[in-house]
């Protein structure tokens, strides 16, 4: 599996620095609140589960799948969703959680949900973004790292639903998905 990855972009160290520094970052802004934390099934998975404790605040978890990719490595475009939550989110603080926001269409639909849905605030914690492919707005509250137009996988980062249990993320050498 290893011998499939071309270049670390982020170390096992650095995502449990970014792990602890945002959930340092989400316990202090709410602090005396609560929060409904939902995860993006399933590339969040890893990050959701570190980053949750890490945060110091009452919170309930939750999680929503949606489409996206499918097999390839370009967006759709279209976004449906495949899971929905347990619990409401009406009147309550809601963060999303995200492994990578690449165009923005995934995070920018499920925060109109969620306002929808009458979210009381709603904010996102992605472990990466990468800004140069952005079609949609989306405010980011706290991110890990940016990192280069480059397709990764690691750390609940999937090609073709492998690679999700690296400890890292990294980037997969082309011939793999030109197979
Ligand atoms: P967006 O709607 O274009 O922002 O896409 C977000 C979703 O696309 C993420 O949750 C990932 O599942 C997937 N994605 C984006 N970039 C990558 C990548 O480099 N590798 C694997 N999946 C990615
Ligand atoms: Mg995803």
């Amino acid at each position: 599996m290893r011998d499939d990855i071309n270049e670390i972009l982020v170390s096992e160290e650095q995502i449990k620095e970014a792990v602890v520094r945002i959930g340092k970052q989400i316990s202090t802004d709410f602090a005396g609140e609560e929060l409904i934390v939902i995860g993006i099934l399933k590339g969040a998975v890893a990050f959701m589960a570190d980053l949750i404790q890490k945060i110091e605040i009452p919170i309930e978890i939750d999680f929503m799948a949606v489409s996206s990719y499918g097999m390839g490595t370009t967006s759709t475009g279209e976004v449906r969703i495949l899971k929905d939550l347990d619990i409401s989110v009406e009147n309550r603080n809601v963060l999303i959680v995200e492994d990578i926001i690449d165009t923005g269409i995934t995070l920018s639909y499920l925060t109109k949900v969620m306002e929808s849905r009458g979210a009381k605030t709603v904010s996102i914690a992605t472990l990466l973004t990468k800004p140069e492919r952005r079609e949609r707005h989306v405010p980011i509250d706290y991110y890990g790292y940016e990192v280069e137009d480059k397709f990764v996988v690691g750390y609940g980062i999937d090609y073709a639903e492998k690679y999700r249990n690296l400890p890292f993320v990294g980037v997969l050498k082309p011939e793999v998905y030109e197979k």
